[in-house]
């Protein structure tokens, strides 16, 4: 069976729903295919915290309304190192800007429904996806579904398939550089019923490891630990798993994290990622498909938003106007924001993890770094620009 439409999305996380509605409201059509799901797409645990152009953009897309009602705006972090918890004010060192902690399955829920409601056409359970034609003028999809063979001719595919999606490795090899940096730890992530130990998130940096204290709801905790990455879940008894947490963030103030039932746990890769090109042909690759950061900065899903702004914003202007130059350029704009959102994510790896086998001058560098950022409204405010997100291009 073929279908055609204009532009072929491949996946159905953050960047391809965004993409598709954003297309819908301009009137240009797309149908998307997605490997899972959509149990599973709405089910899966990922990222926590919102950037404002997000918050903004969400909005200004119509679906930010339960986000508003059940994410939790928040106008400051804290960073905790030496015993003590310090305050970063984000809303006052940006000039009122905040984030939401809103998680991205419940981001996904509400994309969902926008795109359906659109009458955007969404294919789960998809196999066998294969690009073909991406250098003429009319690409194709070609997969399976349900065992029947399928193809969607499109004017452009939209890889926003992930990290392990078949759309990077479409550019040819001797057209792409891929950066990669791996970092010899993982972060041990838990689910736990338990109330809020602290109004703001705490990024605790110690001797014993990085470990981060989020939320989801009033009753549900979202808290990670600096991990081997090697290491299994198996190995973590909730005792022990307690027993970390509190040796990593207890100090001189009195304070303690709060403790609940733990009701899931899973250990996430530490990456950075960046592919150069973004685009080839008739392809072009957003989000996850083309970049990844380590968890650090909270960046993963904003860089995600932020391409899929310019992508857009890039294929509105082609049918407009009969124009390429906004495509053309569409890589070196996009990669522009992601390196940005890369080098924080790194800093903030590197400034609230310890590494086996460092030397003892880089831990010092790392408290000498910590106490600046936190006594230098100058440093303070550089991270607190960085943390709530650099303005989208073309937005204020
Ligand atoms: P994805 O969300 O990966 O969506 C890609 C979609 O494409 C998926 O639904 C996938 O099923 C689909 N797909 C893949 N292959 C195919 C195919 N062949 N055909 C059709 N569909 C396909 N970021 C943070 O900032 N903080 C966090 O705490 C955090 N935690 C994370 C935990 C995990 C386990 C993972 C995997 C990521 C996490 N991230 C986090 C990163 C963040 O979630 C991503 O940056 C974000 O999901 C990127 O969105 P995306 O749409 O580009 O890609
Ligand atoms: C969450 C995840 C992050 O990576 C982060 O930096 C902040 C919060 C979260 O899952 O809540």
């Amino acid at each position: 069976m073929a279908q055609k439409t204009q532009v072929g999305i491949i996946g159905a996380g953050p960047a391809g729903l965004l993409l598709a509605h954003m297309l819908h409201r301009q009137g240009i059509g797309s149908i998307i295919i997605e490997a899972q799901t959509r149990e599973a797409i709405e089910g899966t645990i990922k990222a926590g915290v919102l950037e404002h152009p997000t918050v903004q953009l969400l909005d200004e897309l119509g679906v930010g309304e339960r986000m508003h009602a059940v994410g939790f705006e928040h106008h400051g972090i804290e960073l905790a190192f030496g015993g003590k918890r310090h305050r970063i004010d984000l809303h006052e060192l940006t000039g009122g800007k905040s984030i939401m902690v809103y998680p991205q399955h419940e981001v996904i829920k509400d994309l969902v429904a926008a795109v359906l409601a659109n009458g955007t056409t969404i294919e789960f359970g998809v196999r066998d996806v294969a690009l073909q034609g991406i250098e003429g003028t009319r690409p194709s999809i070609r997969y399976t579904l349900d065992g029947e063979a399928r193809q969607i001719e499109c004017d452009f595919i939209a890889g926003c398939d992930g990290f392990h999606g078949p759309s990077r490795q479409a550019i040819p090899a001797a057209l792409r550089v891929e950066h990669l940096k791996t970092y010899p730890c993982g972060w041990f992530g838990i689910l736990c019923e338990a109330p809020p130990s602290s109004d703001e998130l705490i990024y605790a940096q110690s001797d014993r490891g990085f470990v981060l204290v989020s939320t989801r709801t009033p009753t549900v905790q979202r808290m990670y630990f600096q991990c081997d990455p090697s290491d299994h879940v198996d190995n973590w008894s909730d005792e022990r798993i307690w027993a970390e947490f509190h040796a990593r963030t207890e100090g001189s103030d009195g304070w303690r994290l709060k403790e609940g039932r733990i009701f899931q746990k899973g250990i996430i890769a530490m990456r950075s990622f960046v592919c150069e090109t973004m685009q080839h042909g008739r392809l072009f690759l957003a989000g996850d498909a083309a970049h990844i950061v380590p968890p650090t900065g909270a960046k993963g899903l904003n860089l995600a938003a932020g391409d899929v702004v310019l992508l857009s914003g890039a294929i509105v202007d082609f049918y407009r106007d009969n124009s390429h130059q906004s495509l053309d350029s569409y890589s070196a704009r996009a990669l522009k924001r992601v390196w940005r959102g890369e080098q924080f994510s790194w800093f903030m790896t590197t400034l609230l993890h310890d590494f086996d086998g460092e030397d003892t001058i880089t831990r010092r560098f790392r408290r000498a770094q910590l106490d600046y950022l936190v006594s230098s409204r100058a440093a303070s405010t550089s991270l607190a620009e960085n943390y709530v997100g650099l303005p989208f291009e073309g937005s204020a």
